[in-house]
């Protein structure tokens, strides 16, 4: 399959307001929420990204569709390297690569109402006239369960819940047909009883459109429903790598290990191996020195904590940046 999406060493920092005395010293500090990952996605592959809070989940998503602007790395879409294109071009290839927002609350305009904020996108780009617009809005708004659909459209956001401003929010994206979603913890605020009808759509959708898909989410067990290959992030790196299934059941890296142990949902494999982690996530502006857990490691050995592990294969399409795996 073709890749539909490479990311090359990509880094995100920001910079962090510093106190008046290191100002005048010069010193400038940022912190590194995406800090080098590379990853590719096939077309109408769903890739799973997991990981803490806090750990880059969404600026890295948002950096491949320069929402903000990487500090360094290739995002290469369609053979076209996203970073090095100029508004125009950019502006174009937006319509291929659309983006369903964490926070469903700040990604509506409250002015606007909802049928229309499906259909003006597809007026600005040019795929439909007005009564079009509407009719493939109405479409939409019954995909995602919004029915009466009539009615849904003349609705204004705050007339809405979070979980269903997240389905207004996958129905604008996907009535421009795009070849490329981030969809960003697109289902947190869905109510159980609908989630899995979301996913399935989300399934329909990759299948009808051949769609891939950046996946982000905090919830493994949504992630082992529908990602194809999952990667785990901490502290802004990509610790681990492969097939969702085999990864959450099997974990190499002990923060993968860590994190799926502490999923309440996923209870199987009673055998698995315990690990627990020290401490807190250290903050991003001064990550621990060689291997980012290695202050939390149980495991750690000393070239933990002198050198940076590599994302290595350890199996054929299992990666595991880890000394000792
Ligand atoms: N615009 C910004 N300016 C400064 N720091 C930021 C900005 N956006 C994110 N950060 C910091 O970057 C790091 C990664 O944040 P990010 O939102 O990408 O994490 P996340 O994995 O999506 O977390 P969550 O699961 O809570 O959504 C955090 O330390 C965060 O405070
Ligand atoms: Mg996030």
């Amino acid at each position: 399959m073709p890749e539909m999406l490479e990311v090359r060493n990509l880094k995100t920092y920001f910079p962090v307001r510093v106190g008046i005395l290191d100002s005048l010293r010069g010193k400038k500090y940022f912190v590194k929420a995406v800090d080098g990952i590379s990853f590719s996605i096939d077309r109408g592959e769903i890739f799973g990204l997991i990981g803490e809070s806090g750990c880059g989940k969404t600026t890295a998503g948002r950096s491949v569709l320069r929402l903000v602007e990487p500090t360094g790395g290739e995002v290469i879409f369609d053979g076209v390297d996203v970073l090095k294109l100029g508004k125009e071009e950019l502006r174009r290839i937006r319509r291929r690569m659309q983006i369903i927002f964490q926070d469903p609350y700040a990604s509506l305009s409250p002015r606007m109402k909802i049928g229309e904020a499906i259909a003006h996108p597809l007026i600005i780009h040019g795929i439909a006239d007005r009564r079009e617009a509407r009719e493939i809005a109405l479409r939409m708004l019954k995909r995602v369960g919004l029915t009466p659909e009539e009615e849904y459209y003349d609705r204004y956001p705050n007339q809405l819940s979070g979980g269903q401003r997240q389905r207004v929010a996958i129905a604008r994206a996907m009535a421009l047909k795009p070849d490329f979603v981030v969809a960003d913890e697109a289902v947190s605020m869905i109510d159980v009883s609908m989630r899995a009808s979301i996913l399935e759509l989300l399934e329909e959708f990759r299948r009808d459109y051949r769609l891939s898909m950046l996946f982000i989410t905090h919830d493994i067990a949504v992630a082992r429903l529908i990602a194809d290959r999952t990667a785990v992030m901490y502290l802004g790196k990509i610790v681990e790598l492969g097939k969702t299934r085999r990864l959450i059941d099997n974990p190499i890296h002990p923060y993968t290990k860590a994190l799926v142990n502490a999923a309440p949902s996923i209870t199987r494999r009673e055998r698995r191996e315990k690990v627990k982690l020290r401490g807190e996530v250290p903050n991003a502006v001064n990550p621990p020195k060689g291997c980012r857990l290695s202050n939390r490691c149980p495991f750690a050995t000393d070239i933990c904590r002198t050198k940076e592990p590599e994302l290595r294969e350890v199996e054929s399409g299992h990666f595991v940046a880890c000394h000792l795996a």
